[in-house]
């Protein structure tokens, strides 16, 4: 009885080897970058892979300029309805047509004005305001400081010109900062300013 049990059992093991070593080779198989391919794989669900869409800075044939990314339509406002009325060079006409900080430097003001800092305006003037941010690492210009005598001496509006607006090399900021934003930075500038 007992040799038949083990003559019985041999060839399940044997089985089970066998199929895990055939796995093992189709899993070392199919993971064979040789057979790369750029054909679209087989799609069982497409899920939402595949969209009708246009992406920004993709070229498009459904436009005669084969531009994704259409012109702004002029009588077009931002969806919070403000555009910034200055051009970059109009920076003397900023204390009369922006006027005063409409915030009060509250805490979360001020948190708020270092986030919207340190996420967009570290990079090039450093989280201390000096300049020699990252991006000045890698070459860029360097800012003056924010802290010297001469951005001191600025205005807020000024220094909301200059976010809103840019000031030479530097690209404004109106696309990625709302009006409430631009002002908690400047806030936070005078702060950090005041702690020089
Ligand atoms: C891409 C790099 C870059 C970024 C990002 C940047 N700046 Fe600037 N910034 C500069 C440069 C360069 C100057 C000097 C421009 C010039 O030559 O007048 C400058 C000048 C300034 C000035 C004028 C300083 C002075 O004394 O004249 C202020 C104020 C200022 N930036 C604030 C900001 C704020 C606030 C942010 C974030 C919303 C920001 N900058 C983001 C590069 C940058």
């Amino acid at each position: 009885m007992e040799q038949e049990k083990s003559k019985k059992s041999i060839p399940f093991i044997k089985i089970i080897i066998g199929v895990a070593l055939l796995g093992f080779a189709v899993v070392v198989v199919s993971g064979n970058k040789m057979w790369y391919s750029e054909d679209r794989p087989i799609e069982i669900l497409s899920d939402m892979d595949n969209q009708f869409k246009a992406k920004p800075q993709v070229g498009s044939t459904f436009f005669a300029d084969r531009a994704a990314s259409r012109p702004v339509i002029e009588i077009t406002v931002p969806r919070d309805g403000i555009s910034y009325p200055l051009e970059k060079p109009d920076f003397e006409r900023a204390d009369s047509v922006i006027g005063q900080n409409p915030l009060q430097a509250s805490d979360f003001v001020l948190a708020r004005g270092q986030n919207r800092f340190e996420a967009l305006c570290a990079p090039c003037h450093n989280a201390d305001g000096k300049g020699n941010g990252k991006v000045v690492e890698k070459g860029f210009q360097n800012p003056p400081s924010l802290l010297d005598e001469h951005a001191v001496g600025l205005s807020d509006a000024h220094i909301f010109h200059i976010i809103s607006a840019g000031q030479n090399i530097m690209p404004g900021y109106a696309d990625k900062l709302n009006m409430n934003d631009r002002w908690t930075v400047v806030h936070y500038i005078r702060s950090m300013q005041a702690k020089r």
